[in-house]
């Protein structure tokens, strides 16, 4: 038995996504013990619609919301676009508001972009506003200089960063 459940969430859909090269990296830190998966299936997610937010919403939007129910700790990782939080994950955290999915949840926030303080900030609005227990956030600014094309990390600071992440995590 694991005796820690990790769900982990990329906002970038993109293939060779740096976000999702960053939580591989934390994936490949876990200890034997912990169950980590990433979640593959964002874009899968229908688009929100309240009327379908009854007691049989989508299938998929049932099983993402089973697996953040099921983890003991759930990991967003996501880029900014537009100064915002990109469009596929926030349609995703919609889907959890009236099923209170990720209130008391232990959550954990990496935003990694160029910039990013802005998309930051909104989650962790939205975050709060679904009750979330967030307990660790890091942003990541200038990040496409922090990973290099095979997709290694290769800045310490962000390596440290990303340890000090893992400590809260583990704890
Ligand atoms: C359409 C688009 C809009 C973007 N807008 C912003 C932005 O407003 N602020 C920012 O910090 N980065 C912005 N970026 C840069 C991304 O955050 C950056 O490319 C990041 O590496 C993308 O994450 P990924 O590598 O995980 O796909 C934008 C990128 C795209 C493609």
């Amino acid at each position: 038995m694991p005796n820690k459940n990790i769900f982990a969430i990329s906002g970038s859909l993109r293939s060779g996504s740096s976000n999702h090269n960053i939580l591989r990296f934390l994936g490949g830190l876990m200890p034997a013990e912990v169950d980590y998966a990433i979640y593959e299936d964002l874009a899968q997610i229908p688009p929100f619609e309240p009327g379908l937010d009854n007691e049989s919403p989508p299938q998929t939007v049932i099983d993402f919301r089973n697996k953040i129910t099921n983890a003991d700790i759930v990991i967003i990782c996501t880029p900014e676009y537009a100064f915002g939080v990109p469009g596929q994950l926030k349609n995703a955290l919609d889907w959890t508001v009236s099923s209170s999915t990720l209130v008391d949840k232990q959550v954990v926030l990496i935003t990694a972009a160029s910039v990013g303080d802005s998309a930051h900030a909104s989650l962790l609005k939205t975050l709060g506003a679904l009750s979330a227990n967030v307990i660790a956030d890091l942003l990541v600014p200038f990040i496409r200089a922090k990973i290099d094309s095979d997709g290694h990390i290769i800045n310490d600071d962000l390596k440290v960063g990303l340890g000090v992440v893992l400590d809260t995590i583990l704890k």
